[in-house]
């Protein structure tokens, strides 16, 4: 199973050992039932509140995980994701480095979430 460590400027950081049924559930899900104060609003790809930096901890390239045209038009709209990046992500199977926390389902990776 997945670690997640948690890292925000302002709080200590935390990781959080992501349990069996976790790969059905957003990395937002997992920060709140583990008291993590990552923003949220919508919960449903569309305010922008729950905007994180998601890096790989592994020593093997981040899995790209398909953003959903919600969470693609928010990217794009925060100045997080250009046209370029999209076409690159989706012929180079590329993953975002930006993503909505209430979008990402976790996978078999270990991961920074920067809040
Ligand atoms: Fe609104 Fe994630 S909480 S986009």
């Amino acid at each position: 199973m997945p670690d997640i460590l948690f890292s925000h400027p302002s709080y200590k950081n935390k990781t959080v050992y992501a349990t069996a049924g976790s790969h059905t559930e957003t990395v937002l899900q997992i920060a709140r039932e583990n008291k993590i104060p990552i923003n949220f609003k919508c919960q449903d790809g569309k305010c922008g509140k729950c905007l994180v930096k998601v890096t790989s901890l592994a020593d093997k390239e981040r899995m790209a995980g398909p953003l959903t045209d919600k969470e693609r038009s928010v990217l794009v709209e925060l100045g997080k994701l250009t046209q370029e990046q999209i076409d690159t992500m989706l012929v180079d199977d590329f993953p975002c480095e930006w993503r909505l926390a209430c979008q990402i389902i976790v996978r078999d990776e270990d991961l920074m979430v920067e809040y």
